[in-house]
């Protein structure tokens, strides 16, 4: 990658994320010990930002002279309205979560779908051709489906409680390449024996409900991929049901992970320290 900070080699860059809490945030951890590997000089803090400053503390950050910042809950959406331009990744996902500034102007990326699709590339391989199931229809289903399409993977079945959330979604991500379909989950065990990929993005399982799950052990296909966004708990039911099926899974720390990934390389113009990255964050958890 080149070097698109050349202009402030000589200045701290300035990296933090906005959200409201924010006190819990593994992204200082993740991205200070990156630019401290490549002795990039700058520092990564967290802001407390409640909702009603948020307009206030992006003018501050440029002002600032922040290089960049990532934007979590509750600010992922309102922040699209005060951005100079929005990444068309920003655009389909309806959602920003990182900000690069440049030259006084701020555009808006989503790296979360993409940081995903990267996280399951490598343990999934190759996803060209595959057929994928995703359980959910929310804002997290909308950057996973928004990065699959651009893998060209063969079909996505959406599985939604509210049936016309994902038929919404269909028409709104729409695709010649990729044969979108929706399903109930009652219709699940006519549409798994085809699936090669099954991905849940619902919090059905997630802390502190870990004895619930989206689908059945009986009713996971041997041998396909599993994948939980959920990276609390680290092995969700759904993850631990699916290895005794001989199924290999993928959680949700990937996704953090690379989502983080993403932004550094925005930011930095350099490839990211990712297993570095990952073990920073896995010991910070413990
Ligand atoms: P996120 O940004 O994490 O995707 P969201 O936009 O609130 O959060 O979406 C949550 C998703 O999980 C939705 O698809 C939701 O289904 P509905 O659209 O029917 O509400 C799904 N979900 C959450 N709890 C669920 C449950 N108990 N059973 C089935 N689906 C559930």
């Amino acid at each position: 990658m080149t070097d698109r900070n050349q202009e402030n080699k000589s200045n701290a860059l300035l990296l933090g994320v906005m959200g409201d809490p924010i006190g819990h945030s593994m992204s200082p951890v993740m991205h200070n010990i990156a630019l401290e590997a490549a002795g990039l000089p700058g520092m990564y803090v967290p802001l407390h930002v409640k909702p009603e400053h948020l307009a206030e503390a992006v003018t501050g950050a440029k002002a600032l002279g922040f290089a960049g910042f990532n934007v979590t809950i509750p600010h992922k959406v309102e922040i699209m309205k005060l951005l100079d331009e929005l990444d068309e990744s920003a655009i389909s996902c309806g959602a920003v979560n990182t900000v690069v500034i440049r030259d006084g102007r701020m555009k808006g990326y989503n790296t979360d779908g993409i940081g995903y699709v990267r996280s399951l590339r490598e343990e999934a391989g190759e996803l060209t051709g595959r057929q994928v199931t995703v359980l959910g229809a929310g804002g997290a289903a909308r950057g996973i489906i928004y990065a699959l399409l651009k893998e060209k993977v063969a079909g996505i079945t959406i599985v939604n409680r509210t049936v016309d959330k994902a038929v919404q979604l269909i028409k709104e991500l729409n695709t010649s390449d990729v044969v979108m379909q929706t399903a109930t989950y009652e219709e699940l065990s006519q549409y798994l024996p085809q699936t090669d990929i099954l991905i849940n993005t619902t919090s059905i399982g997630m802390h502190p409900n870990v004895d619930e799950t989206p689908v059945a052990a009986e009713q996971i296909p041997e041998g396909i991929i599993v994948s939980d966004l959920i990276y609390n708990p680290m092995e969700t039911r759904l993850l631990r049901e699916a290895r005794t099926r001989g199924c290999r899974t993928v959680g949700g720390l990937g996704m953090f992970i690379y989502q983080g990934a993403y932004a550094y390389e925005y930011w930095t113009g350099q490839d990211a320290p990712v297993s570095l990255m990952h073990s920073a964050v896995l010991e910070a958890l413990n």
